[in-house]
C-alpha cells in the first residue's frame, strides 16, 4: 500500500523522536511491502519562528489531505512569554479542532521489565493491557453557558451532548473491542446524570450490532477505584470527555513512565493524529537521550487505526516489548540490570527486533 503521512515534529525532543518513528515505519514498510511517503510541516514554536503563527495554513492544508498525521511535541521556554493565542500549544489544539478529531485513544500497557517502577504492586499491574477511549470534542468542556452568574455568587457549566456524538464514539469503542479481547466497559454516572442515562441507552442499543463483544456498565467512582486495584479486568473502556480525562491520567501510573505512552485522536473516516502523551522535554532536548518508545508506539497506533495495518502495528509493539525484555532502556526508565542507551540505539534495537523475528 502507498500512503501519505504528514510529519509534524514540532519542538524540543519532538524532532529527535520523529526521526525514530520514521526509521521504524520505513523498516515496517520494507518488511511488509508498503510505501510510505513522508511530508514534514511546521507546528508549534518551530512554526512561530518560521511563519509567525503556531498553525500555518500550509500545515492545515497538508493535514486535511493526509492519510494520517504523526506529531512529536510542541512548546518550550523560548515561546513562554508570548500571548496565549499565539503560544505553541495553540497549534495542537487548533489542528485537533480543525480536523474534528472526536475520539481520543490511549492504550495503557504494563511492560514487565518496567513494572517495578510503577507505584502500584507488580502483581496488581502485571498483565494489564487497557485501551481507554475518551470522547474529545463534547460534554462539559465545551457546553454553553459556562460562566459566573448572579453577580459572581453562582456559577454554571453545561454538560451538553448530542445523541449522535455519543453514537459515533460508542461505535468506535465497539469496533476497537472487536479487534482486541472483545470486552467493553462503559463508564458513566447513570445513577445521577441524565447525560449518563442517555449514554447507557446508546451503549445498550449499539451492543445489539456487536453480539461478539461483552458489555459491562460501571459507575465512574467505582471505575476509578478498580482501575488501580484490578486493572487486568479491563480491556476497552469508553467514556465521555470529563471522566475520560481523569481516568486516562489515573491509568498512566500503571506503566511507570511518561516516555512510554502513545495516543491517538481520530474521527469516523479513520483520519487521525498520533502523538506521544509527553511534551517537548526542553531539559533533555538536543542531548540524544530522549525515550523514543512513546513516539514509536504512536506510529503503531497510526498503522492500526488510520491505515488498517493491524499486523504491522502488532509487529512494532512486539518489537518494543522484546527490546525491553532484552534490557534496553533510555535514561528515564529504570530497568534492573539493563543496558542504558540513547535515542538512536534504542530505535536501532526496535528495528533489529522487527527485522530478525
Ligand atoms: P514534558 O512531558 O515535556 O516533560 C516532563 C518530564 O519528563 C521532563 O523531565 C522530561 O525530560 C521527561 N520526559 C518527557 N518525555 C520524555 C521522553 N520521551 N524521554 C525521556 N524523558 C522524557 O512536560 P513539561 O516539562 O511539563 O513541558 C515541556 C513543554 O512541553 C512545555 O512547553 C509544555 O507546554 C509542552 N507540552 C506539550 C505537549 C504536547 O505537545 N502534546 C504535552 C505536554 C506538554
Ligand atoms: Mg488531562
Amino acid at each position: 500500500m502507498n500512503k501519505q503521512i504528514i510529519l509534524l515534529p514540532g519542538d524540543g525532543i519532538g524532532k529527535e523522536i520523529m526521526e525514530s518513528a520514521k526509521y521504524v515505519l520505513n523498516t515496517v514498510a520494507s518488511e511488509f511491502g508498503h510505501r510510505f511517503t513522508f511530508h514534514s510541516h511546521a507546528i508549534g514554536g518551530d512554526a512561530i519562528d518560521q511563519y509567525g503563527t503556531p498553525l500555518p495554513d500550509d500545515t492545515i492544508n497538508a493535514c486535511e489531505q493526509a492519510d494520517a498525521i504523526l506529531l512529536g511535541a510542541v512548546g518550550g521556554k523560548k515561546w513562554e512569554a508570548l500571548p496565549g493565542n499565539i503560544r505553541p500549544e495553540q497549534g495542537l489544539l487548533g489542528i485537533r479542532k480543525k480536523l474534528g478529531l472526536f475520539a481520543n485513544l490511549r492504550p495503557i500497557q504494563g511492560f514487565a521489565p518496567l513494572l517495578h517502577a510503577s507505584p502500584l504492586k507488580e502483581e496488581v499491574v502485571n498483565g494489564s493491557d487497557i485501551l481507554i477511549i475518551r470522547e474529545l470534542t463534547g460534554g462539559l468542556y465545551f457546553g454553553k453557558p459556562s460562566e459566573r452568574i448572579k453577580n459572581g455568587k453562582a456559577v454554571v457549566d453545561t454538560l451538553y451532548y448530542e445523541r449522535s456524538e455519543m453514537e459515533r464514539i460508542v461505535e468506535k469503542a465497539f469496533e476497537s473491542a472487536r479487534l482486541r479481547r472483545k470486552h467493553l466497559t462503559s463508564v458513566d454516572k447513570a445513577n445521577v446524570l441524565e447525560s449518563s442515562r442517555l449514554w447507557r441507552e446508546v451503549v445498550n442499543e449499539k451492543s445489539k450490532e456487536y453480539p461478539d463483544v461483552t458489555v459491562e456498565h460501571m459507575l465512574v467512582d467505582a471505575g476509578a477505584m478498580k482501575l488501580i486495584t484490578a486493572p487486568t479486568q479491563f480491556d476497552v473502556i469508553v467514556t465521555e470527555n470529563l471522566f475520560g480525562d481523569i481516568l486516562s491520567d489515573e491509568a498512566s501510573v500503571l506503566t511507570g513512565s511518561l516516555g512510554m505512552l502513545p495516543s491517538a485522536s481520530i474521527r469516523s473516516d479513520g483520519v487521525g493524529l498520533y502523538e506521544p502523551v509527553h511534551g517537548s522535554a526542553p531539559d533533555i532536548a538536543g542531548k540524544g537521550i530522549a525515550n523514543p518508545l512513546g513516539m514509536i508506539l504512536s506510529a503503531a497506533l497510526m498503522l492500526r487505526h488510520s491505515l488498517q495495518m493491524e499486523e504491522e502495528a502488532n509487529e512494532i509493539e512486539e518489537a518494543v516489548r522484546a527490546c525491553l525484555e532484552q534490557g534496553y532502556h533510555t535514561a528515564d526508565l529504570s530497568v534492573k540490570n539493563g543496558k542504558q542507551v540513547g535515542t538512536k540505539e534504542m530505535t536501532e534495537a526496535v528495528v533489529e527486533n522487527i527485522t530478525t523475528k
